[in-house]
């Protein structure tokens, strides 16, 4: 296994041009497995309220419920750079709200740095937790916690907004953070946001000039049930693997097959 993932790797990654995997992860079986897969960045998102608790938004999530999940995948991995997602409601006071609830995280979970949403907006908390010593990715474009005020899942920064997006990167990255991700953008606007940042760009339906990538694993991979987002490549069919195991064994107990003797006492 090769060395853990700083935040210097991401720079070194960015300046060579190598592209940079992420994906999101909230329990330490996935987590052990995508590291394995070495996948540099694993994101604790609240898209996990989604996921794992099966709500229609991101805004009801926990500090408490993402803390616990942030700490299963922090102690499941050797190698990846795992990120917490800063919930809704616990940032947005200011500097000092948005400080008190990263150092939980960092604290609590060993995760090696937070995310959060907005740009221009919360430049400050940004400096405020880079200064404590806190490692931040932002999370400009379409923001989920923000879903009611952009009317829906739609595609940011089309047009005039172009200009705001790109002033929202340069805040995120003048304030310090090391990344950002760049969320439901035209491809155009995102390979012009990443030529003019210094810091590390990270794509999801953004193109793919972006320095990485990230898309919920779930998505990726086939266990949600439900339709998924068109900019997301599937790369198995996990939940048809489940459903055919789970009927596999439900036969199986039915007639009596399972347990054989060489599984019984
Ligand atoms: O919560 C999440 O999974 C995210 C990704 C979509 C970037 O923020």
């Amino acid at each position: 296994m090769s060395a853990r993932m700083r935040t210097r790797h991401f720079a070194q990654a960015k300046a060579e041009g190598r592209k940079i995997s992420c994906l999101t992860s909230y329990d330490a079986l996935t987590a052990a497995i995508f590291d394995e897969a070495g996948i540099d960045l694993l994101l604790v998102g609240d898209s996990a309220a989604n996921v794992v608790l099966g709500q229609a938004s991101t805004l009801s999530i926990t500090t408490d419920e993402m803390l616990s999940m942030s700490r299963a995948v922090a102690g499941a991995v050797e190698r990846a750079f795992v990120v917490a997602d800063l919930p809704f409601g616990t940032y947005e006071e200011g500097p000092a709200q948005a400080l008190a609830t990263a150092v939980r995280f960092m604290k609590e979970t060993g995760v090696h740095g937070v995310k959060l949403e907005g740009g221009v907006e919360v430049a400050d908390t940004i400096r405020t937790l880079v200064d404590a010593g806190i490692p931040v990715v932002g999370h400009i474009g379409f923001t989920p916690q923000s879903e009611h005020t952009l009317g829906g899942y739609v595609v940011q920064g089309r047009g005039g907004a172009a200009e705001k997006l790109r002033a929202d990167a340069r805040a995120v990255a003048e304030a310090g953070a090391f990344a950002v991700v760049l969320e439901m953008i035209p491809a155009d606007v995102a390979a012009q946001v990443t030529a003019e940042l210094d810091i590390v760009t990270i794509g999801i339906g953004a193109g793919n000039a972006t320095d990485g990538q990230v898309l919920v694993w779930t998505d990726a991979f086939g266990l949600g049930r439900g339709k998924t987002p068109s900019f997301v490549r599937r790369y198995a069919d996990l939940g048809s693997v489940l459903l055919d195991a789970a009927r596999a064994y439900k036969a199986d107990v039915e007639d009596a097959s399972f347990p054989a003797e060489s599984e019984s006492f």
